[in-house]
């Protein structure tokens, strides 16, 4: 019914069960959304009236609705650049579909790697990595300067990319070169696609990120070392991602604008975790597989075929030398 509604909007007119509850949720999101809007704006101007100024760069809460409303607030906006409330609390769902789920979801996946038995050895290297830091709290640059972190990282993204596909329709007629030719259903070898003003193309970023072609026989393993490899990282240069010549984040100019923060965030939440935590995998565990959702999130199946959104993992504490 869902792929119905996209593509037919008559379709969205169904009260389905689903619908039902995405009302309901939108309805709570708006109203507790406005009052956290309007407690915010409250607590800037009490905080404005003491200090008895309402400029842009006045304020330092660090709250991302805070710096939104007190941004959107200052004296020194043009009333043209100023949001409404409803656009301020788009602002925040944007952030937690775009930033907060896909970050946190790419977490879950690196850790499943991590887990697994074939990997420990991984585990274990970038935690001495980790642990040959010298202070609990690093800077940007100390955390960007570990190469085996960096390269676990990459690899995560491009094995285990949490949006598989996207979409795109094209405004024109336009004719794709291909890489390489391929013959289609009725024999013909073709060189290039041929597409029509309208049409909406497919692309698949998992296919593109494991393609053996450019990343070898192995591409479907967890290999951070590829990264470690000069030759690797020159086979994926054609590819025109924003960010390592992976499809993750996409390329063109409706990219991840928010790739270089879930890179440093990634890379920090595990610089906690990993010093002091050591991941297993569950013996007993039913299989976690993706979940047919937008992004791609780990699920478990019950017998009834309930889905559960969870990866139940084995914490132990990291038992270092
Ligand atoms: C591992 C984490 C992330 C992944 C894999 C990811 C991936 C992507 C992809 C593939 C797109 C393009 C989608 C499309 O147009 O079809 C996109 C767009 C976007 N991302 Fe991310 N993203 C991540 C983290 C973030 C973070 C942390 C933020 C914000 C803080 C963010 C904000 C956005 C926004 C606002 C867009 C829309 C850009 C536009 O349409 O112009 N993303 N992201």
């Amino acid at each position: 019914m869902e792929m119905l509604a996209a593509r037919f909007p008559i379709f969205r007119f169904i009260p389905t069960e689903g619908a039902q509850k995405t009302a309901e949720s939108k309805e709570i999101m708006a109203r507790v959304g406005l009052q956290l809007v309007k407690e915010k704006r409250a607590a800037i101007l009490a905080e404005a009236s003491v200090s008895g100024n309402l400029e842009k760069k006045q304020f330092k809460g660090k709250d991302i609705l805070s710096v939104i409303i007190k941004a959107n607030m200052a004296t020194d906006v043009k009333d043209t650049e100023r949001m409404s409330d409803q656009e301020v609390m788009d602002q925040i769902s944007t952030m937690l579909v775009a930033g907060h789920e896909t970050t946190s979801t790419s977490l879950s996946w690196l850790l499943y790697d991590l887990a697994h038995p074939k990997y420990q050895s991984i585990q274990s290297k970038l935690r001495e990595e980790l642990l040959s830091v010298e202070t609990d709290r690093p800077s940007m640059e100390e955390i960007n300067a570990l190469p085996y972190l960096d390269a676990v990282v990459r690899e995560t993204l491009r094995k285990n990319s949490v949006l598989d596909t996207t979409a795109r329709i094209a405004t024109k007629d336009d004719v794709i070169p291909l890489a390489k030719p391929f013959v289609d259903r009725r024999g013909v070898e073709r060189k290039e696609i041929r597409i029509k003003r309208g049409e909406q193309i497919a692309l698949n970023i998992t296919a593109v990120n494991r393609d053996k072609d450019i990343w070898g026989e192995d591409s479907f393993e967890f290999k951070p070392e590829r990264w470690l490899e000069e030759k690797a990282q020159h086979k994926s240069t054609e590819i025109p991602g924003v960010f390592s010549s992976l499809l993750t984040f996409l390329g063109g100019p409706r990219a991840c604008i928010g790739y270089r923060f879930a890179l440093y965030e990634m890379k920090v939440i595990i610089f906690v975790m990993l010093r002091h935590v050591a991941f297993e995998r569950q013996t007993l565990s039913p299989p976690i597989e993706k979940g047919p959702t937008l992004i791609t999130r780990p699920i478990i199946k019950a017998v009834d075929g309930t889905i559960t959104n969870t990866m139940p993992l084995k914490l132990k504490l990291a038992r270092v030398g």
